[in-house]
């Protein structure tokens, strides 16, 4: 297994010690499921699934997850907390690129007390935090992924995050951001259906955006470069997917889409998460990528 990078966090520990330098490899940033549950609804996913995630499953699927995950990559943690059922889905907790982080600025009221939890975390590990505008909202990599072959960020915007946010981004971090328009509220993130791999492949649900959204892809990924997935496969969330060393690990994936990916010279590796699915999030969803501290992306302009 890969190293981890902080086992067992404690809340104290931020008092003590000195900031670290960030991690300098990349690695997954992932909060356990000790709290989770369905306690309210803010996406449709949630709608009539108050208290039915079984917690002990929710519990086996994503150590399995992590498992799976930690043979590949590094993980990072950061310690769940009460109350906070939603804080397992840290690809929320903001965005990370070099030794800069955003912190979120949550769109959903109920997610707000994350946001404290995970700015320490990035400062505990030695980020710099970038200054926000209170009024803009902002949920993190669930809306904003990076395109490590392009070297730019795409961005939802529509139901989480502001139509400004990314404009704040590519000001932030020096990357171009991609403005794109989710128009299902089924995929309310970014994550929920649209996936930049290596080498500039892009797994993407293309009826969750707007026309003008649709072109914008089209224009920037070749036709020979994207993977279009269907509802079927966009509805088990296969577009929230962790890339890892060429491997692709997801929910659920069908057996087109799997032949898909392995011609595209990936390994799909399904991995259920259906506990997670009652809240909205999938593999992605629960973890955040770390860049580390030499910023593994080039800036274009
Ligand atoms: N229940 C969570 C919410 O609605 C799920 C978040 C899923 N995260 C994601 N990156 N898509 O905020």
């Amino acid at each position: 297994e890969a190293a981890v990078l902080n086992d067992a966090p404690r809340s104290d520990a931020r008092a003590a010690a000195p900031p670290r330098p960030a991690p300098a490899r990349r690695a997954l940033l992932m909060c356990a499921p000790d709290y989770f549950g369905v306690d309210y609804i803010i996406n449709p996913w949630m709608e009539n699934q108050i208290g039915q995630a079984a917690l002990p499953r929710a519990q086996a699927q994503w150590e399995n997850l992590r498992g799976k995950l930690a043979a590949h990559s590094d993980i990072a943690f950061v310690a769940p907390t009460p109350g906070l059922p939603d804080m397992v889905f840290t690809a929320n907790a903001g965005l990370a690129i070099g030794e800069k982080a955003v912190v979120s600025r949550f769109h959903a009221k109920e997610r707000r007390p994350e946001e404290r939890l995970f700015c320490d975390w990035f400062e505990a590990q030695g980020y710099s935090i970038a200054p926000w505008p209170e009024n803009v909202p902002f949920e993190g990599a669930g809306d904003a992924l990076l395109d490590h072959a392009r070297g730019i960020v795409w961005c939802g915007y529509g139901w989480r995050s502001g139509e400004t946010a990314p404009k704040h981004l590519q000001k932030i971090f020096g990357l171009r951001a991609v403005a794109l328009k989710l128009v299902d509220p089924r995929f309310y993130h970014l994550d929920t259906c649209f996936c930049p791999l290596s080498g500039g492949w892009l797994m993407y649900y293309p009826a969750a955006f707007d026309i003008a959204s649709r072109e914008a892809i089209r224009a920037i990924a070749p036709v020979e470069k994207r993977i279009e997935v269907g509802e079927k496969d966009a509805l088990s969330f296969a577009c929230n997917a962790v890339e890892v060393a060429g491997r692709v690990f997801l929910n659920d994936c069908s057996d087109d889409l799997r032949s898909r990916l392995i011609d595209a010279g990936f390994m799909p590796v399904v991995t259920p998460l259906s506990e997670f699915m009652k809240a909205g999030g999938a593999a992605k969803c629960l973890t955040l990528q770390l860049p580390g501290a030499a910023s593994t992306v080039m800036p274009r302009e």
